[in-house]
Order: C-alpha cells, then sequence, then structure tokens
C-alpha cells in the first residue's frame, strides 16, 4: 500500500487554502452545495439533531445545516475560511448552534464517540490525503456517530477530466492549479464502505469545468 503523499504537500495545500479564502472571500458563493441539500434532507428524515462537517471552508453548507434547525460543529484546516463561517454566522444569529473548530482531518477527530447523527463532507475526503489517512478518517467518522447515523460524503473521481493532470504525487493524487485531489475509484468507495450500510453512490457535476463527483450515503449499522 502506498503511504501517500509527502508530508511537505499537506502543509503547501493547507497555506494554499488558507491563501485562498483570503484572497477570494466565500469563493463558493452562499448558496449550499446541492450535495448539502441532499444531506439534510437526509439527516431531517432519520431525525438527526447534531452534524459535523468536515472540510467546511467558508462554510455554505455548514449555515445551511445550521438554518435546517441542526446542531453544528464545522471543522475545516483553514482558518481564513472559519473566520468568513463565523461572521455570516454571527451576521445571521446562528452562533447558538454553529460551532467551528480548526481541525486537520489527518489528526484523530475533536469529539466524543457516539456523539453525532450524521456527518457531512464535500470535496473533503478528496484532499491531499493518502488512501492509509482517508481509511484512517472514515473509521473516525464510525467512532463519532451514533449508531444508525448517516455519513454523506462527496468525492471526484478516476472519470474527472483532471485525473491524471498536473503532477503525480502517487495514490492517485494530482496537483493541478496549484490544488492537490486525490481521485477516487469505485473500488476505494467500496472498500471504506466495509463495515457500513452503503445506501448510494450517485454521480453528479459541480462548476464550469466541470468537477465530476461521486455522492456517497452511507450509515452505521444499529
Ligand atoms: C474543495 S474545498 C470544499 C470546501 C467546502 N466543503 C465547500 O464545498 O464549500 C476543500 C476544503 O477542505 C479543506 N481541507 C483540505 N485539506 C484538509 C485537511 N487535511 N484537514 C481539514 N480540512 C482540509 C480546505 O481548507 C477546503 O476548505
Amino acid at each position: 500500500m502506498t503511504t501517500g503523499p509527502d508530508p511537505d504537500l499537506a502543509e503547501q495545500q493547507r497555506t494554499h487554502w488558507q491563501h485562498t479564502y483570503t484572497d477570494h472571500p466565500r469563493m463558493y458563493g452562499h448558496a449550499p452545495s446541492s450535495p448539502a441539500v441532499h444531506a439534510a434532507a437526509v439527516f431531517a428524515d432519520a431525525g438527526a439533531q447534531d452534524v459535523l462537517e468536515l472540510g467546511a471552508g467558508h462554510g455554505r453548507d455548514a449555515l445551511h445545516f445550521s438554518r435546517a434547525g441542526f446542531r453544528v460543529t464545522a471543522t475545516d484546516v483553514s482558518q481564513s475560511g472559519l473566520a468568513q463561517l463565523q461572521q455570516d454566522a454571527e451576521a445571521q444569529q446562528l452562533t447558538g448552534r454553529l460551532a467551528t473548530m480548526a481541525h486537520d482531518v489527518r489528526d484523530s477527530l475533536p469529539l466524543a464517540s457516539a456523539s453525532v447523527d450524521g456527518v457531512f463532507a464535500h470535496m473533503l475526503l478528496c484532499m491531499a490525503l493518502s488512501t492509509t489517512q482517508i481509511t484512517a478518517l472514515v473509521a473516525e467518522v464510525a467512532r463519532v456517530l451514533r449508531p444508525g447515523g448517516t455519513f454523506v460524503y462527496t468525492v471526484r473521481h478516476t472519470g474527472d477530466a483532471h485525473y491524471g493532470a498536473g503532477t503525480s504525487h502517487g495514490d492517485d493524487i494530482f496537483e493541478h492549479g496549484g490544488f492537490a485531489v486525490h481521485f477516487f475509484s469505485r473500488e476505494l468507495v467500496e472498500r471504506l464502505a466495509r463495515g457500513w450500510e452503503l445506501d448510494e453512490v450517485h454521480a453528479f457535476e459541480e462548476g464550469d469545468l466541470p468537477r465530476r463527483l461521486w455522492r456517497i450515503t452511507q450509515r452505521r449499522p444499529r
């Protein structure tokens, strides 16, 4: 198994995201992403109350979850993204039920076991993370979810136009225009769903490129 990208790449990506949000505030806009709209409906159907978002960026989706009535913890490695989220949460009077936390998903999740009902991560697992790091992260998601809890995540996949383009860092990670992406194979998705109930792998597109993604919904057994 590949151990994954050079640790310097992860550090360089952290700096890159920090500058990206500073130079392009609220770059993803104010509207929630389509996977977040879907996830909010799935979480509500399941009676979820506590939601964790990983890689929340400047928070277009965390704000949506909060407005939908969930108690939200939003994490990201970028302080500048989270500062914009915090500002918007204050302006929308959501701070009572939305907490932000700077956190690198290469580390253990800063939450107690079985403490949330839903976890959401849009384009986070496909960052500059090795397969080993992604596998450890999904185990951490299973730990913090209550039994029956739902994990909705999206990733760019090997059918994306940028798969194979730019600088290769091994382990299906390619860097293009300064952004490093781990392109997921279907086999990796299936492997990460072992021990879970895999509800859905839904293909969709986002942005102008367009980015080609899968939205995966999997549940912890009760
Ligand atoms: C493609 S952006 C998506 C942002 C947000 N989910 C959205 O769709 O608006 C990926 C996010 O992952 C964050 N990120 C990258 N590597 C990370 C890591 N190791 N730990 C935590 N967050 C990370 C970046 O700072 C960035 O906000």
